[in-house]
């Protein structure tokens, strides 16, 4: 029998948050109320409110959500130990979080955060049917010719089975008090929400500094070590 290896795997780490049902509905409110009181950037019929365009892109540093990001740090560790990783070597810095309301018909567009190393979806209020997390590589490893694994080529019977091997789009089902963790360089995007009631999601973006950067000549320094040019 052959072997097939897959080599390079993009892995994403999935997990219940944990967290009452109270205490959802409480931040999935604090988050509708914001996206009523706050501006409609980048919101259309068919894209969702997000917070981070709305002047709401700090959830962080709000006391209401605190014990959400407790629990969002025991997944981080757990998320990095899954990839053989010593979370202990790391600090895991929240540098911006925000929430996002889709409504019927709304999506969020492919895109990634390019300005993060770790990026996080957490869903506090979703219900069935309202929209799957959809992730994206271009040029996967196995396409060894260029859009082999584009929609065209199911339409046109190249793929006898479309399976993750053959994939560009991985359709990630997540329910309510799901939280995904994964690169913030992998594209994603979601699917639009088909129920009457709005989804709700937070993300957040984590930039990952060393403890300690003696003897290590990769990875961002502690914070506390970055000292701004104009504080001459
Ligand atoms: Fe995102």
């Amino acid at each position: 029998m052959p072997e097939i290896l897959n080599c390079f795997p993009l892995t994403v780490f999935k997990d219940k948050l944990g967290l009452p049902p109270e205490y959802r509905h409480q931040i999935g409110q604090h988050i509708i109320q914001s996206c009523a009181a706050s501006k409609r950037i980048g919101q259309s019929a068919s894209r969702s409110w997000t917070g981070d365009r709305n002047g709401h892109e700090f959830l962080h540093m709000q006391e209401p959500f605190a014990p959400m990001f407790k629990a969002i740090h025991l997944r981080i560790r757990r998320y990095v130990e899954a990839l053989g990783l010593d979370a202990d070597r790391f600090r895991f810095q929240f540098t911006r979080s925000w929430g996002t309301v889709s409504e019927k018909g709304q999506k969020i567009q492919r895109h990634r955060h390019n300005q993060s190393h770790i990026s996080l979806a957490y869903y506090p209020l979703k219900g069935p049917n309202s929209g799957n997390i959809i992730f994206h590589m271009p040029d996967p490893q196995n396409e060894f010719t260029a859009g082999l694994f584009e929609p065209h080529s199911q339409d046109m019977g190249l793929i006898k089975t479309p399976n993750i091997l053959n994939s560009e789009i991985v359709n990630l089902p997540a329910e309510e008090d799901d939280i995904v963790l994964f690169p913030s360089k992998t594209y994603h995007a979601t699917e639009p929400n088909q129920t009457d009631g709005p989804r709700i999601s937070i993300s957040t973006d984590i930039v990952v500094t060393l403890r300690e950067s003696d003897q290590v000549e990769f990875v961002m320094p502690d914070v506390s070590k970055w000292r701004s040019s104009d504080g001459f």
